[in-house]
């Protein structure tokens, strides 16, 4: 058994102190005993391995999820590994949005967390006993980072972490929010939103996801055909609550009840931005 769960409660960095929207936020770090479980993953070399990409049956069109090149579920520090996951899933999710900072121990450099990611993906997977269960799912390397405009994920599993990897240290490419109530809210003020459009976000946001459907919302929302995108992208832009997380911080919440995005920034998007795990159970 772990001895305490894999997060602790932490304050706020002092940065972040002024933002409103990080006040509301529950910050967390790695507890003590995971800190220590990594150090010992390290110092076993557990940390250097190699991780592939696998497609996960039922997950499609965005079934791709990093995966370790050797089983670990026949490791000593299973167990333990298997635990901290549960400690992971059971972490409760509410309205409050999560954060976290500090992820970046001596121990971990970029290419450990993600093994590191992975390896929880595979505990998780164990714990439902179902493959679609969580992706570690890659980032798409962009030339050029154009941002990104607030969307749901909308993967098959509700919980989606992030932990900021490869960011610029600028002010570009903060991250963007906004709850689903606030979202609902907007559509229904928008003159040209169509009734039928905001039933469909509705049924998308609150209704059970039967499969990966980022793309049906991504296009009700942003779809540049639609007579209604131009006055929405304003009112969505502007409506968007902004934090500018750095390299080791990032955030835990439920997907469904609040959209992401981010704003442009000044360096090209590297397949290191972030570390990312969707996790929970499949609702079909
Ligand atoms: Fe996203």
């Amino acid at each position: 058994m772990s001895r305490e769960p894999i997060f602790c409660e932490v304050a706020a960095p002092r940065e972040h102190k002024g933002s409103k929207f990080s006040r509301e936020a529950i910050w967390l770090t790695w507890s003590k005993s995971f800190r220590a479980f990594v150090a010992e993953l390290e110092s076993a070399g557990e940390l250097n391995r190699r991780v592939t990409m696998k497609n996960i049956r039922g997950c499609a069109p965005y079934s791709t999820t990093y995966h370790p090149d050797k089983d670990p579920r026949k490791a000593t520090y299973w167990p333990l590994l298997l635990d901290f996951a549960k400690s992971l899933d059971d972490w409760r999710i509410s309205d409050k949005m999560i954060l976290f900072r500090d992820m970046f121990p001596a121990a971990l450099d970029s290419r450990k967390m993600r093994v590191l990611f992975s390896l929880l993906r595979v505990a998780v997977t164990e714990i439902y006993g179902d493959q679609r269960a969580s992706l570690s799912a890659p980032v798409t390397p962009e030339r050029k980072d154009l941002g990104f405009p607030l969307h749901a994920d909308l993967f098959l599993s509700s919980k989606l972490w992030l932990i900021f990897d490869d960011v610029p240290d600028d002010k570009s490419g903060a991250s963007l929010f906004m709850s689903r109530q606030n979202l609902l809210h907007l559509l229904k003020k928008q003159p040209k939103f169509p009734v039928s459009a905001l039933k469909d976000v509705r049924q998308l946001m609150c209704g059970k996801v039967s499969r990966d459907s980022f793309d049906k919302l991504f296009r009700i929302l942003h779809g540049g055909a639609n007579e209604w995108s131009d006055e929405l992208s304003l009112s969505l832009q502007k409506a968007a609550m902004k934090i500018r997380l750095r390299r080791g911080e990032g955030y835990l919440m439920d997907d469904r009840r609040w959209l992401h995005g981010r704003d442009a920034a000044t360096r090209p998007v590297a397949a290191w931005r972030f570390h990312r795990l969707t996790f929970g159970p499949i609702e079909i």
